[in-house]
């Protein structure tokens, strides 16, 4: 069976945005790959962060997880930090990569600015330690919104510098796109995301839900209510898509171009439609925040499954590279 791997960060909470870019895709690859999805504590800590909540915030990642549907006797989840070999061979791939290749990436360009004060090198070594985690599991695939594509690409070359210069040990991970690979914040404009609070969180209570969708952007060019609008230009319609069945989406496509649909019912409709798939989820946390016993039982079946695979991929990575193993010398 090809694998597949893929990492999420512990960064507070999960939006819709994750989810329909990443996590919901990765369910529906349980049955077809061997799965391996990873809590990603080191890439968090590029950022400023609280250090007395990022434990919780690492099992709060993996519980919305296993909510949203990734079930842990079906695939492997587990936390960076747990498999040192990450960082170690973090290290390794270092020695193979540019400097030039970091500082061309769009999301180190991005979050430089956005924490112009805190640019440590953990910051530009990102997409490395990234390529670390696919190349460790010689992942085939790597299921990412769009935002991620560039770092896959450079995984590839990675895989392809180190191949060349020592061993062809690694294989070309491919992307494996998402049927919703980028999804727009309320505002219409940006990325849905954490930072810049335009986010639908996936457990957020539903009148908070509702409050947000209801002063979201939709179509800037349908002013009045009386005016048509566009649904290709509307983001709460590709939210639509994403939640609520064919025969609705004709409805609103019709209703909103012939004005017959205002903007408020269209959303009213998308409420509708996306409690059907979140109010589950919702329920399935909070039971597990109940009993989180499951959820740290997953992950420490997979942080033992991980360390195996990591500690034999590493033993011909080191040796591949012409360092000295311990055994040879006695
Ligand atoms: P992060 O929270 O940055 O670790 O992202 C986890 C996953 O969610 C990655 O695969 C991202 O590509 C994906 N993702 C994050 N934000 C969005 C978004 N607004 N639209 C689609 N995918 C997203
Ligand atoms: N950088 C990714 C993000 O922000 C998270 C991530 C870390 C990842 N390591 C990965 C994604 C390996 C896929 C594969 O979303």
């Amino acid at each position: 069976m090809d694998r597949v791997f893929s990492g999420i960060q512990p960064t507070g909470e999960v939006h819709i945005g994750n989810y329909l870019g990443a996590i919901k895709h990765w369910v529906e690859l349980i049955d077809q790959y061997d799965c391996i999805y990873c809590i990603v504590d080191y890439h968090a800590m590029t950022v400023p962060y609280e250090p007395g909540e990022m434990s919780r915030r690492i099992l709060d990642a993996a519980l919305v997880n296993i909510a949203c549907g990734l079930d842990p006797e079906r695939c492997t989840l587990f936390v960076q930090s747990h498999v040192p070999e990450h960082t170690e061979l973090t290290w390794i791939f270092n020695c193979v990569t540019p400097i030039g290749d970091l500082e061309r990436m769009t999301q180190f360009k991005e979050k430089a600015k956005q924490h112009r004060k805190h640019v440590n090198a953990g910051l530009l070594d990102y997409p490395v330690l990234q390529a670390a985690d696919i190349l460790l599991y010689k992942a085939h695939y790597v299921p990412v919104g769009v935002d991620q594509v560039q770092h896959v690409e450079l995984t590839r070359e990675i895989a392809r510098r180190f191949n060349q210069r020592f061993a062809p040990i690694f294989p070309e991970p491919q992307v494996l796109h998402s049927p919703t690979p980028k999804i727009l914040g309320l505002d219409g404009q940006s990325k849905m995301s954490k930072s810049l609070n335009n986010y639908i969180g996936m457990l957020e209570p539903p009148d908070v839900i509702w409050e947000k969708l209801r002063t979201a952007v939709t179509d800037v060019q349908r002013v009045r209510r009386s005016d048509p609008g566009e649904p290709t230009r509307c983001n709460i319609y590709t939210i639509h898509q994403a939640f609520s069945p064919s025969e609705v989406l004709k409805e609103i496509e019709s209703g909103c171009r012939s004005a017959g649909l205002g903007c408020v019912d269209c959303k009213r409709l998308l409420f509708e439609h996306m409690m059907k798939e979140l109010d589950p989820i919702r329920q399935r946390a909070e039971s597990l925040r109940r009993d989180d016993g499951p959820v740290r039982r997953a992950l420490i079946r997979g942080a033992e499954r991980c360390r195996e695979i990591a500690r034999e991929v590493m033993k011909e990575v080191r040796s591949s590279a012409g360092l000295l193993p311990l055994d040879a010398i006695s």
